[in-house]
């Protein structure tokens, strides 16, 4: 292969597989790579777990802020696409695109509504939601189903509207303003930057509609207690109330139903390993560390060097672009023994797929294995086998490591 064969920008290299040999090549020739790119700069793609893992932890050198380009997206935008970055970014800014010491002020305050306590205290009702719709599923067309639409996406979209007190008849709203916030660049979600606006207005207005009643009516759920805790004399003021609406929403959604989607695209070309989670549901802790990790669900994350600086003798320069590739360090030979191969008896496995560590580690860890684990408890209690009716119909991103369709035939015990 030619290094210049790999091109990280284009979507559609990704639509019929991650390209894994382009990852393989560039681990192997060039770790850390300065991609070039038609109209703009190019940027550094950095692909060993080793190095991801460092920069994620660089934030001084390597930085999350907005200001800066953020983290998401690493191509040059067009001017209207600009234009609409520009005016979003004056709203606000997410927890996501801040440097500290403005992140850790604003982390420790959503922190009160992430504690253990919070996450465990879901359980009882996301089990009962996982239950019903499992059952549905295998109760509906003799339990043929799209695992994705009729599985996958319901307990993530339930889990974050208990979380922030949605109530259940509004619950869809936030599938489908997600949807059309991430998959942009996917011809059946295909909206145009108008449409992603719109998107966000709409849940803006939602977000400013529950926090007012929670202003009024204080409740016992993370909506009240984030809007009324302070730390260090710090409140969340109703943009940024309504920015972390959107982050969760967005974040919590998407990465866990692909990440459960994955999972079980995976199992149902491992019809054995299926089978060891329905003998022993003990196994599944690990598997779903094992799903994480050959998942990867968000593939990349962006920093912004701040400085002129030299990595492993490479010469960085302060405003280059920098891309973090979570799903080829997943895959580095150099960590993880026969990487291409899905075995969910991996112990130990040191995966990053909710970041490398360093102040953004991913707030929703806990909270996304414990769906997780949930769902797999409980569709291994259930079904006793599944089978693939056709190939999963992936998203055309390079950014979310998605599936739209999965559809499957569910054989109840
Ligand atoms: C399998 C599911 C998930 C994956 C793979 C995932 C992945 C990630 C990654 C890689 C980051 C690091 C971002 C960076 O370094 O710039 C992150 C951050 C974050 N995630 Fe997740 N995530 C998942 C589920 C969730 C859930 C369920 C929630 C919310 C309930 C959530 C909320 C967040 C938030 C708020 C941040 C930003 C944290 C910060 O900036 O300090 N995530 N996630």
């Amino acid at each position: 292969m030619d290094i210049s064969d790999i091109d990280l920008l284009s979507g559609e290299a990704f639509v019929d597989r991650v390209p894994h040999e382009w990852f393989d090549h560039l681990r192997a020739n060039a770790p850390i790579y300065k991609h070039p790119e038609p109209n703009g700069p190019g940027f550094w793609a950095f692909t060993k777990h080793e190095d991801v893992a460092q920069l994620n932890r660089m934030w001084h050198e390597f930085s999350s802020e907005q200001s800066r380009g953020g983290v998401v997206g690493i191509e040059e935008l067009d001017a209207e696409a600009a234009e609409a970055q520009a005016e979003f970014n004056e709203a606000g800014r997410m927890m996501l695109t801040m440097d500290p010491p403005d992140h850790t002020r604003y982390r420790k305050l959503v922190n009160r509504g992430f504690t253990p306590k919070a996450i465990r205290s879901l359980e009882d009702h996301l089990r009962d939601i996982a239950v019903k719709i499992i059952d549905r599923a295998i109760a509906t067309d003799d339990g043929q189903a799209d695992f994705v639409t009729d599985i996958a996406a319901e307990l993530p979209l339930e889990a974050i509207a208990e979380f922030l007190g949605v109530p259940s008849e509004d619950r869809h709203k936030i599938f489908d303003w997600s949807n059309r916030m991430i998959g942009s660049e996917d011809p059946e979600y295909m909206v145009g930057e108008e449409a992603v606006t719109e998107a966000r207005v709409e849940m803006f207005m939602y977000a400013h509609a529950l926090a007012e009643d929670r202003r009024t009516n204080p409740r016992d759920d993370i909506v009240s207690t984030l809007i009324h805790s302070e730390v260090d004399g710090d409140r969340l003021s109703e943009m940024d109330f309504n920015l972390f609406f959107l982050l969760l929403s967005v974040a919590g959604n998407e990465t866990t139903r692909n990440a459960m989607s994955h999972g079980m695209a995976a199992l149902l070309e491992h019809p054995e390993q299926y089978q060891m989670m329905v003998e022993d549901p003990g196994a599944i802790p690990t598997a779903i560390e094992e799903v994480l990790r050959w998942a990867s669900p968000v593939m990349y994350f962006r920093r912004n060097a701040t400085e002129d600086l030299e990595y492993k003798g490479h010469q960085i320069r302060e405003g280059d672009k920098v891309s973090l590739w979570y799903i080829s360090a997943n895959r580095d030979e150099d960590v993880f023994d026969r990487p291409h191969t899905f075995d969910i008896t991996r112990d130990p496995n040191p995966h990053i797929a909710f970041g490398g560590g360093g102040p953004h580690f991913c707030l929703g860890a806990n909270l996304a294995r414990m769906e997780m684990k949930i769902m797999f408890e409980e569709l291994t209690r259930r079904v006793s086998k599944i089978e693939s009716l056709q190939s999963p119909d992936r998203l055309q991103s390079n950014f979310i490591n998605g599936i739209k369709h999965l559809p499957v035939q569910l054989i109840a015990k």
